[in-house]
């Protein structure tokens, strides 16, 4: 078997102690998947003493996550600590600076700097792999640089936030007010650390970003959306669209238009039943598609949530383990 591949492990929230759950328990099965063993080396979050279901008390426990990415027992950098600046950036930048690979979540951060990141990937010759950072367990980033990689994209549409879809179902399916739907998502591990990110729509608009530069042109950026969420929506208004055999949902859309513009939006809408976005239930997430040669291509399913985004990040790691080898420049160019 080849050498293992090293991994430096950055926060511990839901997502981080579920992927580090995994690579201690399911070691043996994910590094066959591999190809070479998958080790955690070394791991850092704020409080290393907070109980998170996953014994790593073995491991050396870095304070800082700069510190971590930089140190020379790693070969990759698997950043879960989230926030578009500060201490995930930082250490996102000395990783590749260090010719380490990055897998990250951190669909906020893409958005914002997604051109220094990719040029410091170019330039140092490491991958940024980040199918968690959109629709957790969809592995719609896999679709659209590799299943869909021979087509022209004209329309990228669908629900892409799990909170947000969450809570505009249970109000609908069991008639509980806002603020209560919300709680619930929280206790379920769907919200952000910020839940206002989730429901004013700028976690949607994050992930639409990231599908628009993947899709369309690295160039389009976030103040090209107009973003509205569902904080105005009340439990009236999700029941009377329910009286009326209609649907509410925040919904996403990017489309190039016959001049090579773009018209993208973030609102919620309301949808008759017949809508295949309208039975999208709870934290379940839905992206559709249009293309030429393939016209139409539809993806759904659990849009948040530790397991769903756990497995998009072990499929990046595991992306790692397997093509390293290979690697001269980064794994995927941008369109
Ligand atoms: N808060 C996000 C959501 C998590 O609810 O969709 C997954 O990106």
């Amino acid at each position: 078997m080849r050498r293992p591949l090293r991994i430096g492990l950055i926060g511990l929230g839901v997502v981080g102690a579920e992927v580090a759950r995994l690579l201690l328990v399911e070691q043996k099965t994910l590094s066959a998947q591999a190809g070479r063993p998958l080790e955690i080396v070394a791991y850092s979050t704020r409080d290393p003493h907070k109980q998170r279901g996953v014994d790593l008390s073995k491991l050396p426990w870095v304070a800082s996550p700069a510190e971590l990415a930089a140190r020379e027992d790693i070969d990759i950098l698997v950043e879960l600590m989230g926030g578009a600046d500060g201490p995930a950036l930082e250490a996102a930048e000395v990783a590749l600076k260090a010719r380490k690979h990055l897998v990250t979540a951190n669909k906020a951060m893409l958005a914002k700097h997604w051109a220094h990141l990719f040029a410091l990937s170019k330039k140092h010759h490491a991958a940024i792999m980040f199918e968690a950072s959109v629709c957790a367990g969809i592995p719609v980033v896999k679709v659209l640089r590799e299943g869909l990689a021979g087509n022209r994209i004209s329309r990228i549409s669908g629900i892409l936030n799990g909170t947000c879809n969450y809570i505009l179902s249970a109000m609908a399916e069991r008639g509980i007010e806002f603020a209560d739907a919300l709680k619930e998502a929280q206790n379920l591990g769907y919200a952000e650390a910020d839940p206002t990110l989730d429901i004013d729509g700028w976690d949607t608009a994050h992930k639409l970003i990231v599908l628009a530069k993947l899709g369309f042109d690295p160039a389009i950026t976030l103040e090209q959306i107009p973003v509205k969420g569902i904080r105005d929506i009340t439990l009236a208004d999700v029941q009377a669209a329910k009286v009326a055999g209609k649907a509410i949902r925040l919904v996403a859309s990017a489309e190039k238009k016959a001049d090579g513009t773009y018209a993208m939006e973030v609102a919620p809408k309301v949808l008759d039943a017949a809508h295949p976005l309208a039975p999208v239930s709870g934290p379940m997430n839905a992206i559709t598609i249009d293309a030429q040669p393939v016209q139409s291509c539809t993806l759904i399913g659990p849009g948040a949530g530790a397991g769903p985004t756990a497995s998009a990040v072990l499929a990046d790691i595991i992306d790692l383990a397997r093509f390293d080898i290979l690697l001269e420049g980064p794994l995927y160019l941008p369109r």
